[in-house]
């Protein structure tokens, strides 16, 4: 059966702010997020944040820290039952997030990340992303090095 029936991707809103809170508390406890950040992925313009919602509860989501030519996603993250079944991949192409590009930057459009050396499971999703490991990042990601990585769309 396909879990992921049922589902629908939206932009966050501040009303989804406790949700959005406990739900990465919960999953995400080794990436902490201050409330004033919370609240900022959610209401600041230079954020935009898509959650993935299976009969209304939230399963995962992605924050995208986004200027003119480029973006950098500062998380993405599903739920452990909802693994390995494609919400990340949705997340991350979604129409949403995409359709706010501006026509003439398709092609040129820059998104990175950073991901710990050692967070397997994470850099596999990206590669087959398309992303490609631009340098690394010594010590960065508390204390653990990390990868600079980097697909244009
Ligand atoms: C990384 C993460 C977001 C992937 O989410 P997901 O919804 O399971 O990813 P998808 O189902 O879209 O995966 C697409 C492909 O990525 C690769 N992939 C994803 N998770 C993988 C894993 N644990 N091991 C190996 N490859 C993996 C696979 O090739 C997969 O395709 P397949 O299932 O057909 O083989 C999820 O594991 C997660 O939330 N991890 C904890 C939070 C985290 O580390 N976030 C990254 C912060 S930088």
């Amino acid at each position: 059966m396909d879990l992921l029936q049922n589902t629908e991707i939206r932009k966050l809103a501040v009303s989804d702010l406790c949700e959005f809170k406990m739900f990465h508390v919960k999953h995400f406890m080794n990436y902490k997020i201050s409330d004033l950040s919370f609240f900022a992925y959610l209401t600041r313009p230079q954020y935009q944040t898509f959650g993935m919602f299976h009969v209304k509860h939230l399963i995962g989501y992605v924050i995208f820290q986004v200027s003119s030519f480029e973006a950098d996603i500062l998380y993405i993250g599903v739920h452990p039952n909802y693994r390995r079944q494609g919400v990340a991949t949705r997340l991350l192409n979604c129409k949403c997030f995409t359709c706010n590009i501006p026509e003439n930057g398709l092609g040129q459009f820059k998104i990175f990340l950073e991901v710990e050396t050692e967070n397997f499971s994470a850099l596999s999703f990206y590669k087959t992303q398309g992303f490609e490991i631009v340098s690394v990042r010594k010590k960065y990601l508390k204390g653990k090095d990390a990868y600079l990585m980097c697909k244009t769309i």
